[in-house]
């Protein structure tokens, strides 16, 4: 029987941070699967980051990105390109990931061609279509497309059998992204030339910063870096590094708000490995990203939500993930809290992994044994251990 030849799509820098340990477990088995990579690059420079580090060499770039993107012109760019890149490769299967416009439409595309699809990071949900924006929605419609279903966690599965999806047809893998995690994190790490080198852990408290989101553009966003600025001018053991993302929208405001301020680090965006380890360091997260929802909390780290919904409750749950929204008050309040009171930071700063293992990849490639019928028993779900103790 010859290999299984399996497609995995993606365009922005999480999905390949989260896909990369699975091409990397598929490459492992090549007399049971062949593994090619297509990307849409609907990222350019933050994707080429993730390729780098994780050596992987697509087989397809369609170099989509352009500065300032519509939503419809990643939609009809990546359709398009998508197209071709299947007719020539012809997988038995295309793998996608998450929630992103290249996740919904190389779903799409693979369904054009009726290429059946697996989705890694299915089913998380907020039940708000527009939040996060297009996300919730990519991840739906991906979701109806889709033909076979790694959820991560079990809300994730039973959001996809509430939606009437069979239950042979989700596999609950935990989230790839603590493999890439486990994978990259050194306590020894050494920051090298990313010009963090100087940072001293122990005299300032560092407060790592990420946000980016299309619901947050304009306003919300100038209110966050207002109530970041007054924090950090009003707690002088303070520094906020905050690595920014290349969106021009994102990145002009962060200047006229934060530039110039006084132990405010406006940087450009980090590797993955300096960055995962910058926040192993760090005293407290505030973020609007959904990747970072699931790694600190991994780390022990305390992390304030800049949203008003998540689709990833599991950690909040377990009281290391807060939702603040986007209001200046209720941020301030909330990391002067942290800042403040030892007990409440105490309470929020326990390592959870309510996602992972570092064994999602593996289940991954042992479902798509079973979906192929290589196995005929199901592979064994993933299931949190819990709290892991005080940091
Ligand atoms: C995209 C995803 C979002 C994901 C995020 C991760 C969609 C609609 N959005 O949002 O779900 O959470 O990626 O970061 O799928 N840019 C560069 N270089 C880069 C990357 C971006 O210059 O390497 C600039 C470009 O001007 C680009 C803009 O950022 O037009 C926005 O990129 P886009 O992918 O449209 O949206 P994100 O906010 O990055
Ligand atoms: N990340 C990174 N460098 C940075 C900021 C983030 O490598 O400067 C990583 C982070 O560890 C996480 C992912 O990028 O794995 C999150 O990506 P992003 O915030 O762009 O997207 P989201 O998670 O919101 O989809």
């Amino acid at each position: 029987m010859p290999p299984y030849k399996i497609l995995t799509v993606f365009g922005t820098r999480p999905e390949a941070i989260k896909m990369a340990p699975v091409v990397k477990e598929l490459n492992l088995h090549p007399e049971e699967f062949t593994c090619l990579v297509a990307v849409t690059a609907q990222h350019r420079e933050m994707l080429d980051q993730v390729l780098r580090l994780f050596h992987i060499k697509p087989d397809y770039d369609l170099d989509i990105m352009r500065p300032r993107q519509t939503l419809e012109e990643i939609t009809t760019r990546a359709l398009t390109g998508l197209a071709g890149v299947l007719k020539e490769a012809r997988p038995d299967l295309v793998l996608v990931h998450g929630d992103t416009t290249t996740t919904f439409v190389a779903a799409l595309a693979a369904f054009y061609q009726q290429i059946p699809v697996g989705h890694v990071e299915a089913g998380l949900r907020t039940g708000d279509r527009y939040a996060p924006f297009p996300e919730e929605m990519n991840r739906r419609l991906a979701g109806v497309l889709t033909d076979i279903h790694f959820a991560p966690t079990a809300k994730a599965r039973d959001n996809l059998l509430r939606e009437g999806i069979a239950p042979e047809h989700i596999y609950v893998t935990g989230n790839t992204v603590i493999d890439a995690l486990k994978a990259t994190i050194r306590e020894e790490y050494q920051f090298g030339d990313h010009g963090l080198a100087g940072l001293d852990f122990r005299e300032k408290r560092v407060i790592l910063v990420t946000a980016h989101r299309r619901e947050n553009w304009g306003e919300p966003l100038k209110e966050i870096f207002t109530a970041l600025r007054d924090l950090i001018r009003r707690h002088p053991d303070t520094a906020l590094i905050f690595p920014v993302h290349y969106n021009p929208r994102v990145r002009q405001l962060a200047r006229e708000v934060l530039g110039g301020q006084e132990r405010v680090y406006l940087i450009e965006p980090l590797d993955y490995e300096p960055f995962v380890n910058l926040m192993n360091r760090a005293y407290l997260v505030l973020t609007d990203s959904g990747g970072l929802q699931e790694e600190a909390p991994a780390l022990g780290k305390p992390v304030l939500v800049l949203r008003e919904v998540t689709e990833r409750p599991e950690a909040v749950a377990a009281g290391t993930v807060r939702l603040v929204g986007t209001a200046y008050r209720d941020i301030l309040a909330a990391a002067e809290e942290l800042l403040t009171d030892r007990q409440a930071y105490l309470q929020m700063a326990h390592a959870v992994n309510p996602y992972g293992d570092g064994q999602a990849s593996r289940r991954i490639r042992s479902a798509l044994r079973h979906y192929f019928g290589m196995t005929v028993a199901r592979p064994q779900e993933f299931q949190p251990l819990g709290a892991t103790g005080q940091k």
